[in-house]
């Protein structure tokens, strides 16, 4: 496997950066996570434009023209012949010497590029089994809308999901709703139909594949309804499902132990995963 760093196409195995790259000593960066399939890159477009939101709101400064990282995430996927996966995108502030605050001289931002296959059967087994949800406290920063490398809280609260037997985790503010997912945004189906998630703020990621749903589900003429759930209506729902682009849309069957709707993915759910690439670009 081929990946990219910093300029140069080395194998993953030996791919390193600097140890006194800011990424790896303050989780100072950001990261994309794109789908491939058919060997292109989805919703590269919207991708790239939530990386440059990211980097801005962190004060990093773009590491290379878009249209040249546009190149550079095509070929890794090229490279590893991936046709149906992910590629992975991290961009860090640099190596400079150990201190918090920013390098007062500018350094170059650091750039790494991964693209990996992922089993389509067994993803597509997955969604007809569907997955198994637990809520955990929010215990994130006020600004989880940018897309940060610092994912320390994603990492307890999805071991913890692995722990009690589920897949994902859903965090609960101390407002009692639900935000999002450890590595996912969050949706149920009210037993009437309506289509529920909560509006995009600083307390959520804007998930790309949120974003395309909504077309999906404008086009489909599925009702949405934008608005923050709670465990409690969660558990009383139709359906539940996950969105993220390493998923697209995942059903959710059971939430801290209880079964959603009648235990099985759900209809809207799967309609929605089986038409969601008919709009994506
Ligand atoms: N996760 N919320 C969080 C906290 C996420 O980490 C993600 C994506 C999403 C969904 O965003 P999108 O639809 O743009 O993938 C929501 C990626 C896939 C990851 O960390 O691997």
């Amino acid at each position: 496997r081929i990946a990219y760093v910093n300029g140069r196409y080395r194998e993953l195995r030996n791919a390193s950066v600097n140890v006194q790259d800011r990424g790896y000593q303050f989780a100072d960066g950001v990261y994309e996570v794109c789908e491939v399939r058919g060997g292109r890159l989805v919703d590269y477009p919207r991708h790239m434009a939530r990386l440059q939101r990211s980097l801005r709101e962190l004060r990093i400064s773009e590491p290379m023209p878009l249209p040249a990282l546009a190149i550079v995430m095509h070929e890794v996927v090229w490279r590893n012949r991936v046709t149906y996966g992910l590629v992975y995108l991290q961009v860090t502030r640099g190596v400079a010497r150990r201190d918090h605050a920013f390098p007062p001289h500018p350094v170059k931002p650091s750039v790494v590029v991964t693209a990996r296959a992922l089993n389509y059967e067994k993803n597509q087994q997955t969604a007809a089994n569907g997955i198994k949800v637990v809520t955990v406290p929010e215990n994130r920063w006020p600004r989880v809308d940018i897309k940060s490398v610092s994912l320390l809280p994603n990492v307890l609260a999805k071991q913890e999901a692995r722990e009690k037997g589920a897949y994902e985790a859903w965090y609960v503010g101390s407002d009692g709703f639900v935000t999002e997912g450890a590595s996912s945004n969050a949706w149920i189906v009210t037993t009437d139909g309506r289509v529920v998630t909560r509006s995009v703020d600083h307390g959520i990621l804007a998930g790309i594949t949120r974003a395309v749903l909504m077309e999906v589900m404008d086009a489909l003429q599925i009702r949405l309804e934008e608005r923050p759930f709670t465990p409690a209506e969660a558990y009383e729902a139709a359906e539940a499902f996950v969105t993220s682009a390493s998923q697209i849309v995942m059903p959710v069957v059971a939430i801290d132990g209880r079964t959603v709707g009648n235990g099985q993915p759900g209809g809207i759910a799967r309609r929605l995963r089986e038409e969601f690439h008919r709009f994506s670009a």
